[in-house]
């Protein structure tokens, strides 16, 4: 491995500068991005493991991050479930037999990661090919809440209304749903490491919407679930749950070598409530990256130095990158984080 920084970061070991990847950074914010996705529409491009190869590159070109992220999504494993899954224009993901009911639990299968996204896998091995140990790829997996909120709503959603009424309404539908994602996701997450991926990260995007002793009753005992379940798998694991600031020690207590931070909470803070025992990655708004390279430095100056060159600190967005982000202002910022951040 030429860059293993990222690695040694997830580890807690001495680094000579912080490493530092984007979430999402893999996407339509880049012009190379856009010229393949005009002529493919996404969830080909997911199914392509040539293409999704050549994606997962362009920003390890272009903007000299630490590590790659597989191009991939979180809603690919619904297909073998027995969901049904589309990306309908300008309106992200959409499912069109939602689950709501105890029978259509129970219709839920569970499949081998082989079978349900071969695809994926055979992305995972040629991309480590295509990089050549240049540097190290994380894989990745929505988490159990963030999954189940898709596939009761259907989509996205402002209120997560169906989501907490099944919660509240059927505990033991609940239950049983949450049980059934959770080990789609671990068949998922240690196929993708058995294929090659170095590290691998939990993203748990709309769990904000929950109270931390819901999240506690309903939510933790999934995650943690998924999470124990990769203890033993060899490569460093990243829990990101977004939003959840008022929770942290919650999701810290669900697992996780590294707990993913978002913007709403200093590092300091942060980092002190997870506990030192973990690493933390984050946290700069992602839409510091419209503000001018001045701006941008200044704030990425405050976030190194809430970290205080403490072994396990990796740099990130405190989301995904903005699809109208000027490129330029992603190569400052990596820069940026390499520059103040050297040893
Ligand atoms: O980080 C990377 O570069 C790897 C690729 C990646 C994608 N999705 C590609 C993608 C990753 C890690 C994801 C994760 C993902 N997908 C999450 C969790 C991350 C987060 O932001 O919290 C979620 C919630 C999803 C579900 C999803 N996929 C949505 C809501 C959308 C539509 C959003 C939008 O901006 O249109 C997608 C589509 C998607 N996934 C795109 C990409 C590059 C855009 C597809 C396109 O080209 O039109």
């Amino acid at each position: 491995m030429q860059n293993d920084r990222f690695l040694k970061a997830c580890r807690r070991e001495e680094v000579d500068c912080t490493p530092v990847w984007l979430m999402r950074q893999a996407g339509r914010y880049l012009p190379e991005y856009m010229e393949i996705r005009q002529k493919y529409d996404f969830l080909t491009m997911c199914k392509t493991p040539d293409l999704a190869a050549e994606v997962t590159l362009q920003p390890v070109n272009r903007l000299g991050v630490d590590a790659a992220i597989l191009f991939a999504d979180i809603l690919l494993p619904l297909e073998g479930m027995g969901i049904e899954l589309a990306f309908a224009k300008n309106e992200g993901p959409v499912i069109s037999n939602p689950v709501r009911t105890k029978d259509d639990v129970d219709k839920i299968r569970i499949l081998e990661a082989e079978e349900a996204t071969p695809y994926v896998l055979d992305a995972i091995r040629l991309i480590r090919k295509e990089l050549e140990g240049r540097v190290p790829l994380i894989g990745f997996s929505g988490a159990p809440f963030t999954i189940a909120s898709y596939i009761i709503e259907g989509g996205g959603s402002k209120d997560y209304k169906n989501c907490k009424s099944m919660m509240w309404q059927a505990p033991d539908v609940w239950d049983s749903l949450m049980k059934k994602i959770s080990e789609v996701l671990l068949k998922y997450l240690k196929a993708q490491i058995k294929a090659g991926a170095q590290a691998v990260q939990m993203f748990d995007s709309w769990v904000g919407a929950l109270s931390p002793d819901d999240y506690e009753q309903y939510v933790l005992p999934h995650s943690k679930y998924v999470l124990d379940g990769l203890r033993d798998e060899g490569v460093p694991v990243i829990h990101f749950a977004n939003n959840a600031s008022s929770m942290l020690e919650l999701v810290a207590a669900a697992g996780g070598d590294v707990i993913g931070l978002d913007w709403r909470i200093n590092l300091d803070d942060a980092w002190k409530r997870v506990g030192y025992d973990r690493g933390v990655q984050g946290n700069l708004d992602p839409f510091t990256l419209f503000a001018p390279p001045s701006v941008i430095e200044e704030k990425v100056r405050k976030i190194l130095d809430m970290a205080g060159n403490r072994p396990g600190h990796i740099f990130n967005l405190g989301h995904g990158i903005n699809k109208e982000t000027p490129v330029e202002h992603a190569i400052a910022l990596v820069e940026a984080v390499h520059k103040y951040s050297r040893r």
